[in-house]
């Protein structure tokens, strides 16, 4: 059973060598637009913000005194260190680890082993990324999202960094999932709470019920489960959401490298084409012990992944659903507003190169203190089409708009439901976040080095085109739009770039980025996003951290703030080597900010945060300011 990878490749990567570039690009079809976007990039965004989006806004890199204000702390430099890096007047600490048990009866943390399949099952999980905190009573509840498992590291005891048998692959089933704890804070540190009764560990084997429009359909039915309409699981969750009725939604994003063919023979269908599922997993063999991953036995049980799962953070015993009505694809995050009517809207992006922009919007309008539970059961699908002078329209996946046979189908495939209403190819939509005091909604778009060069895995075009402004895209940029009416169910919108990622010291072209970034807040690849209470964006990075040739001077990855209203942008954080920035949630006081350092020394050059020559830990960490001011 021992499968050895030397190279552990990114999930991007991996659906990159099932879909390789074709012989003939389209560049030469774009190369004329692209020398007309370069002009108006030299303006910097700006430009494009007072052409586009016009009344309010003041130009995205003008600098007042309120932005000195509302930005009110020093910002920090991009570094390489092995820690965490906070402005002066702050501090932070490790909240749980990978490997922590949750149970007091649970093993502690072996480093030499790095645990077993029964000690993961009762302990934290790999790779904490999205995560919200709940208020049940006068307790808190956190989420947290564990959406892989560093093989080199959870395998690390073993010579190929691989799973050898079968309580390897258990380890690393456990790893992935939800983890739900309780924290609290004792002397201005938060830990979690041993044995609460609110304490739950979902993995890729937790019971799910699968619901909404695709619940039964013939697409759904396995062999395990002729009807459909359960599952056991779900893996690879990235962003989060939170509804208003305080449930936890955990996103379904590269569920794909989890598949396997026992079949020499097996040729992937077209669904599982589009989304990258084929004869090889990504390295975790889970079909190994588990058939219902062998695609060539069961090729309907991808169609039973890709959703965003609801959770009850505050009753363990609840089943998750699959919520089918918001499509199936690599979901990023969930942002969830309301619109002016009350239905609930949920932004979604699918991250991958030259996948697309979703809302959803429910059937019925949500009411404070009513029957909230099954909203989003229901409701439109609509994936996002801009055009090249500021607008946009919101296209809705209708049988009639996609020639498809019914909303099960749509909500299966999505993807190719999206492709046949001629929506707009994005640069990886990573996470959307709404700005609570505007009526507006940003996108890290955080990189795509197919842009202009290659197709999306359904053959859809990706020339460079207006939210999407750069060939073979290395930094990102973050679009922002404003629906109409300052209605987030409205169909149209305008929208601007808030900013375009690139690095000044290196490039003068159109990769030095838009006017509001400079050489002493340049990042690139944005994915995590939020804004806090007072309006303010913060931004996570999950990008290249070789600070070197292109990158050179950007450090490791990094959590930056930016003033919507005046395109300021300053970096707060710098993350351990090797790791990504992902996942928020602030404490119900706003006292303390929690923040997920994912993977860090993912090649082996990290001991965070243990330090000396400790096994690399991926942690919540918990960022506080040094007077107990509010943070965020
Ligand atoms: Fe798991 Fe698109 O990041
Ligand atoms: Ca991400
Ligand atoms: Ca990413
Ligand atoms: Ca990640």
């Amino acid at each position: 059973m021992s499968r050895t990878h030397d190279h552990e490749i990114s999930f991007d990567e991996f659906d990159e060598l099932r879909n390789p570039p074709p012989l003939r690009t389209d560049f030469d079809r774009i190369a004329e637009r692209m020398m007309s976007r370069r002009a108006l990039l030299r303006g910097g965004a700006a430009l494009g913000a007072a052409t586009i989006i016009g009344a309010g806004t003041t130009g995205l890199a003008s600098r007042s005194a309120d932005a000195a204000e509302r930005l009110a702390f020093a910002q920090v430099s991009a570094n390489t260190l092995d820690t965490v890096t906070v402005p002066p007047g702050y501090r932070w600490h490790v909240v749980v680890r990978w490997g922590d048990p949750l149970w007091s009866d649970a093993p502690a943390f072996d480093p030499d082993t790095r645990g077993t399949g029964a000690s993961q099952e009762r302990a934290f999980g790999d790779n904490n990324d999205g995560m919200a905190l709940f208020m049940h009573g006068r307790r808190h509840v956190l989420a947290v999202n564990n959406e892989y498992v560093n093989r080199r590291i959870i395998y690390g005891n073993r010579e190929s960094g691989a799973p050898e048998n079968a309580d390897d692959v258990r380890k690393g089933k456990a790893g992935h999932g939800v983890s739900v704890v309780e924290v609290a804070e004792r002397d201005g540190r938060w830990t979690i709470v041993h044995d609460s009764p609110y304490n739950r560990r979902i993995t890729a084997d937790t019971p799910m019920e699968l619901t909404g429009p695709a619940r039964g359909h013939e697409l759904l039915r396995t062999d395990a489960d002729p009807s459909g309409t359960v599952s056991l699981g779900t893996w690879n969750n990235c962003g989060n959401g939170r509804t208003p009725w305080d449930t936890y939604l955990a996103c379904e994003e590269n569920f794909n490298g989890y598949f396997s063919s026992s079949d020499p023979d097996y040729r992937p269908n077209e669904d599982h084409r589009r989304y990258g599922v084929g004869p090889e997993d990504r390295g975790y063999a889970w079909a190994t012990t588990d058939e219902r991953f062998d695609i060539s036995r069961h090729p309907n049980e991808p169609n039973r992944a890709g959703y965003v799962v609801e959770i009850n953070p505050f009753d363990p015993h609840s089943t998750p659903k699959k919520r089918t009505a918001l499509g199936r694809l690599k979901h990023e995050n969930a942002e969830v507003v309301l619109a002016a009517d009350g239905r609930v809207v949920v932004y979604m992006g699918d991250d991958e190169r030259g996948e697309f922009l979703y809302r959803f919007v429910s059937e019925r309008a949500y009411r404070a203190g009513g029957e909230n539970s099954d909203l989003l059961e229901s409701g439109t699908l609509s994936v996002a089409k801009f055009e090249d002078d500021g607008r946009g329209e919101w296209k809705d996946l209708t049988p009639a708009s996609t020639g498809m046979s019914g909303p099960a189908e749509i909500a299966v495939r999505t993807r190719q439901a999206a492709s046949a209403v001629g929506a707009t190819t994005m640069d990886r939509p990573e996470w959307v976040a709404a700005n609570p005091i505007r009526t507006e909604a940003c996108c890290c778009l955080t990189n795509n080095r197919n842009r202009g060069k290659k197709p999306n895995a359904g053959g859809d075009l990706t020339p460079v085109n207006g939210p999407n402004p750069r060939e073979a895209n290395k930094y990102g940029q973050i679009v922002r739009w404003r629906p109409d009416g300052g209605d987030h169910g409205a169909q149209g919108f305008d929208w601007d770039l808030f900013v375009i990622a690139g690095n000044p010291t290196v490039h003068e072209d159109a990769r030095a980025g838009s006017a509001n970034v400079n050489a002493g807040n340049m990042f690139n690849s944005p994915d995590g996003l939020a804004f806090d209470r007072n309006g303010l964006m913060w931004i996570q990075t999950d990008g290249n951290y070789s600070n070197a040739d292109d990158f050179a001077g950007q450090g490791n990855n990094q959590m930056l703030i930016a003033d919507p209203e005046t395109g300021e942008i300053r970096r707060f954080m710098v993350g351990p080597k090797e790791c990504e920035v992902t996942g928020f949630a602030f404490s119900p006081d706003r006292r303390s900010v929690f923040v997920g350092i994912q993977h860090p020394g993912e090649k082996g050059g990290s001991h965070f945060p243990g330090g000396g020559g400790s096994v690399p830990r991926s942690a919540v960490i918990a960022i506080n300011r040094e007077d107990g001011g509010l943070i965020g």
